[in-house]
């Protein structure tokens, strides 16, 4: 590992810590579940650590440490729409708890005419497909075979229908295809329609401007997959987007004025926020960017595009695997690679990695179901028959994939170890499909004997002693 990767490892939190392995051995923990929830960085950590003896309230007390809670707060906002380039006049960043709350807002808070639709894609995640499609006319733009968005059929469909807002992830969590947001947002903008980027997958892994030029109008993003816990999210956007209409969740803090008959809402962001705000999440948000603006995020991001582009190349060389999306080399990527080993189902993939090597990944469809039964190919039929098993309470052989996912603390070290795993479970697939135990009820697989979910649960235990 070279020295600077090193240095890297030792800014977050947890990533020495050894795991149990099936026969009772412990091997250091490989995380490549970055995509789902990123480790702590320790400065994120150190700076709460340093606040909490002032933490109060905010905008509610006016005793020193409320004004200074407050301070942090508004500071933290603005940082975080200065770090993309925003201005602060214009642009606003609305605090949630994660990416699937702003998306969630701005499916309430967007105003439209009656003759307005959204236009989604086929490659989102549910959180940016199921607030738009269950409230508001939603059009969906398909995709090319290998998985990207076919940018012909978003311009059609621009180009047909009255279009209030495209809006598209950033980054696919399945195959971590990186949409031209620039192309987009000129189209869209061309086509009298806003642009909103769900960015949850993009804002960790790549520099993102929204100062000038042709930029998307509307991020939204969570702290947690960004090296920052503490459950915050944001949605950013223009000022006026969020200065008129009721927002979908009121009380404290949204008002000016109350009487018996009537009811002054307050400007944007406090009209946005109800109920005492996330002060810790916000300012864990904004030290994490700030952390990356002091660590060269340009360099770390190349880094991480390296490591996948190496990843993948290593991963092909698995006899049977199946690589969805186009290779890195080819169309930009995040560090999110999703595949199949022919022959064995997913789940057992995923247990085998955990159980024999202390590997984690994900297996599943991502929360992203439309774009992972495009690229397995599934026919509407298929796709029906599987759902009602579901429906049925069966979980067992359902179809997904495999993914790992990467931070820019990751080493090619713990890739070879990762191809290593599964060029062992390729030789011991017979042995091991004999003795893993499908539980049908949850659809995970369980290796046999040892004490591994005897020592998880005392683990467990030992958090509530
Ligand atoms: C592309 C994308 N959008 C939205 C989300 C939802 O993020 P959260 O669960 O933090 O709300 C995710 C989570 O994996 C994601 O990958």
């Amino acid at each position: 590992m070279p020295a600077n990767v090193r240095l890297l490892r030792s800014e977050f939190l947890g990533l020495d810590e050894e795991v149990p392995l099936k026969d009772g051995r412990r091997r250091v923990y490989v995380n490549f579940d970055n995509a789902a929830t990123t480790p702590p960085l320790k400065a994120v950590v150190a700076a709460i650590n340093s606040f909490l003896p002032w933490y109060s309230s905010v905008h509610r007390g006016f005793g020193y440490k409320s004004q200074l809670s407050t301070g942090v707060y508004n500071r933290a906002r603005e940082y975080i729409t200065r770090f993309f380039g925003a201005d602060p006049g214009k642009n606003l960043t609305i605090f949630v708890k994660n990416a699937t709350e702003a998306l969630n807002k701005l499916s309430y808070r967007l105003s439209t005419r009656e003759d307005q639709v959204i236009l989604a894609s086929r490659m989102e995640h549910h959180s940016n497909d199921l607030p738009w499609r269950l409230k508001r006319k939603t059009l969906f733009a398909g995709l090319t075979p290998d998985g990207r968005l076919d940018l012909g059929d978003l311009e059609e469909k621009l180009k047909k229908n009255r279009v209030a807002l495209v809006t598209l992830c950033g980054a696919s969590n399945v195959t971590g295809i990186i949409n031209p947001l620039q192309t987009i947002a000129e189209m869209a903008h061309y086509y009298g329609a806003a642009f909103l980027v769900d960015a949850a997958q993009l804002v960790p892994h790549r520099p993102l401007h929204l100062g000038s030029g042709e930029v998307p109008d509307f991020l939204a993003f969570s702290g947690h997959k960004l090296y920052a816990p503490f459950g915050a999210g944001v949605l950013l956007g223009p000022v006026e987007a969020f200065s008129k209409g009721i927002p979908e969740m009121i009380g404290g803090g949204t008002v000016t004025a109350v009487s018996k008959t009537r009811v002054l809402f307050a400007p944007p962001p406090e009209r946005e926020e109800a109920g005492t705000p996330n002060l810790i999440g916000a300012f864990a948000v904004a030290r994490a960017l700030k952390w990356l603006d002091d660590h060269d995020f340009p360099a770390l991001a190349a880094y991480e595009e390296e490591l996948t582009k190496y990843a993948y190349q290593r991963l092909a060389t698995v006899p049977g695997i199946r690589l969805y999306g186009p290779p890195p080399t080819l169309t930009p990527r995040v560090g999110v690679i999703a595949f199949n080993l022919e022959g064995i189902p997913h789940g057992l993939v995923a247990a085998a990695l955990a159980y024999e090597a202390g590997v984690g990944v994900r297996h599943g469809c991502f929360c992203a179901r439309p774009y992972v039964h495009h690229l397995l190919r599934l026919s509407p039929g298929a796709v029906a028959a599987y759902e009602e098993r579901i429906a049925a309470g069966k979980k067992e052989d359902l179809p997904g994939m495999v993914r790992v996912s990467f931070g820019f603390y990751n080493t090619r070290e713990e890739v070879d170890r990762l191809v290593a795993a599964l060029f062992f479970l390729r030789e011991e697939e017979g042995k091991i499909k004999k003795s893993y135990r499908l539980n049908p009820v949850t659809g995970e697989y369980l290796p046999p004997g040892g004490d591994y979910q005897a020592r998880l649960d005392r683990h467990l235990e030992s958090f509530f002693l």
